[in-house]
């Protein structure tokens, strides 16, 4: 079973509420939030605050998504605001184990992510501890990008490993994914799919996660 997570970095934020409860309606299963600062990625957007103000508006699991140097920093305002999962990038963590450890304390889910070049041997020793890997499959910063292929194998790789240590990982693939990319991320073993411009910016959004959850499960 696909599970689809509008990213709301594509939404419009003059009504972010209504914005997620739409998707919601249409069948999301989990909320993106992106959260970037300036320094790991290009470009700045949202912070604590905005959790804060989303989570009473929605049911759904919110997904934090921190594309920002020292996360550590910032984990414990993310879990009290109301994160339910907290991904943090391998690139940005020197002390994973630690960080993972940190989010977990807070009762919330961690995941980690891999940039498009980021091999998954930098996370092996982390499998047991961890809930969600996420596969960039864009450069991280900004929405509209188009998707890389190459991490496809990665995904399958990851998948086997998966499988075969019997472990109870999610696997989320977040940048260019629409009804097309989708086919060979879940052929790949994926199961989360983070969409944004591909549903936030047509008309219909319904119609849209729709299309690109069939897409999946075919
Ligand atoms: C990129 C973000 C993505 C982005 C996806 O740095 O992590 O979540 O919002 O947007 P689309 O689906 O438009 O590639
Ligand atoms: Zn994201």
């Amino acid at each position: 079973m696909i599970k689809i997570a509008p990213s709301i970095l594509a939404a419009n934020f003059s009504k972010l509420a209504e914005e997620v409860k739409e998707v919601e309606q249409a069948g999301a299963q989990l909320i993106h939030i992106d959260v970037m600062d300036g320094h790991f990625v290009p470009n700045i957007t949202m912070g604590p605050i905005v959790v804060e103000a989303l989570r009473p508006v929605t049911k759904l699991p919110l997904d934090v998504h921190l594309m920002i140097e020292n996360p550590d920093d910032f984990i414990e305002s993310f879990a009290k605001a109301g994160a339910d999962y907290i991904t943090v990038h391998v690139e940005a963590c020197p002390h994973l184990h630690r960080t993972i450890q940190l989010i977990r304390s807070f009762g919330v889910k961690p995941g980690v992510v891999l940039n498009p070049h980021t091999p998954i041997e930098s996370i092996q020793h982390v499998l047991e501890d961890i809930d969600m890997v996420l596969f960039m499959t864009v450069n991280p910063g900004f929405g509209g990008q188009k998707f890389i292929h190459s991490v496809i194998p990665k995904i399958q790789k990851l998948s086997t490993i998966i499988k075969e240590k019997g472990l109870n990982i999610e696997i989320e693939i977040d940048g260019g994914i629409n009804e097309d990319t989708i086919i060979p991320c879940a052929q790949a073993g994926a199961t989360i799919f983070v969409a944004g411009s591909a549903i936030y910016s047509k008309e219909d959004r319904s119609k849209a996660l729709q299309d690109i959850q069939e897409a999946g499960e075919r």
